[in-house]
């Protein structure tokens, strides 16, 4: 009886253990293909995490550029898009969102450095938790973890193009139920004043990652990345198991291939109701999951959407199996 016990918790551990080195294997993948658009294509991708892991390149030791003089034209759904492909493999950022890799990001910007309660921090940055993020030290923060805080746990070699840096601010302050007020004129003069670096230089924005056909996408696709991701993003909202109702959501066991906004007992809002009715094929899932509010303006679903075509096909995959009924993937 004992040794029964014993064998299947240690079954359990085996289990657990290729899981965790599953995700971690996933999770470097993923971010290693997501840096690319970024930085600098001459070197490998992979090696760049290996180095952000133990000693980062450190930039020039010329003074960082401001964000601040960027922030009122900065663009939010470029932000938006770049958090999407590069920050969500660890955080959420929904209101009530759990903890991934990282805390959730909500209401981040103006709230207290590294404070969310419940999420273990590590040393390293407990140190400079010091008040509340704000332009400046959100700015830092941002170009470069390592070094702003060395030691951190997280493992990402930093935003160097100051305009995207400047988006994604800008988009992270939306995130808030109280967003942090925009600098002042006095304090966009002082920050665009000649001693602080110029911000041109290095304003010319990334160019966007081509978009691969989804159907190369959906060949390519990844079940257990697209349950992950699910699990991580999505389950704050959504049941997914069969029978299991409505939360936030609807339930979404057996999804693809149904009847879009159409679930019996489910209030729908007034957005989506214009669209209900029509079939859920793969490609109609992905044009929702890329921008809910651009493809029903106004939906209840508060989420930005997923801006990575092949983490769209890898949900989608997901969603398909978790179903009486799969469909056939284009
Ligand atoms: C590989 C995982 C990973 C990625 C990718 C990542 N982060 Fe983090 N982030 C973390 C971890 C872990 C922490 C906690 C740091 C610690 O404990 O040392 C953190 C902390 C933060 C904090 C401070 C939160 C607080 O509570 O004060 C902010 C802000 C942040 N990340 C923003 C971002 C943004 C924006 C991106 C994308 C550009 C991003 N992160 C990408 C893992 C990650
Ligand atoms: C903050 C809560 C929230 C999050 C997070 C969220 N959803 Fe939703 N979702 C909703 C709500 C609410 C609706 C109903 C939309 C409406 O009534 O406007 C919905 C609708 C849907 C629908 C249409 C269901 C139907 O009956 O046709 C799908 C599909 C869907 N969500 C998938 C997802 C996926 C996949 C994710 C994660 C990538 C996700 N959602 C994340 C709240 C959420």
């Amino acid at each position: 009886m004992s040794k029964t016990g014993k064998d299947s918790l240690l079954g359990n551990k085996i289990a657990a253990g290729l899981l965790a080195a599953g995700l971690v294997f996933w999770g470097a993948n993923r971010i290693a293909n997501s840096i690319v658009p970024d930085s600098a294509p001459s070197s490998p991708a992979i090696k760049l995490i290996g180095l952000a892991v133990a000693t980062v390149p450190k930039v020039a030791s010329i003074g960082l550029p401001s964000i601040i003089p960027l922030l009122a034209s900065a663009d939010i759904s470029k932000g938006s898009a770049f958090m999407a492909q590069q920050c969500a493999a660890c955080h959420t950022y929904v209101a009530g969102g759990g903890a991934g890799v990282g805390p959730n990001l909500y209401g981040v910007l103006g709230g207290p450095m590294f404070g969310t309660p419940g999420f273990t921090y590590s040393s390293a940055v407990t140190a400079k938790a010091k008040g509340d993020w704000n332009y400046d030290n959100i700015n830092a923060w941002l170009a470069d973890p390592q070094k702003f805080a060395p030691g951190t746990a997280m493992s990402y070699p930093g935003i160097k193009n100051t305009q995207a840096r400047a988006d994604v601010v800008a988009y992270l302050r939306t995130l808030s139920a109280k967003p942090l007020p925009l600098p002042t004129a006095a304090q966009v003069k002082a920050a665009s004043a000649p001693s602080a670096a110029p911000a041109v230089a290095s304003a010319t924005p990334a160019a966007p990652p081509p978009a691969p056909g989804m159907k190369a996408m959906f060949a390519s696709a990844n079940v257990s990345n697209g349950d992950a991701f699910v699990q991580q993003q999505c389950a704050a909202c959504h049941t997914l198991a069969k029978g299991a109702g409505a939360q936030v959501g609807p339930d979404l066991y057996g999804i693809v291939g149904a009847k879009s906004f159409s679930q019996p007992g489910f209030t729908y809002s007034s957005a989506v109701q214009a669209k209900a009715g029509k079939v859920w094929t793969p490609d109609l899932l992905s044009q929702w999951l890329t921008d809910p509010q651009a493809y029903a303006p106004g939906t209840a679903m508060s989420y930005p959407g997923i801006k990575d075509a092949q983490t769209r096909a890898d949900v989608i995959a997901y969603l398909n199996q978790n179903s009486g009924a799969p469909v056939k993937l284009p």
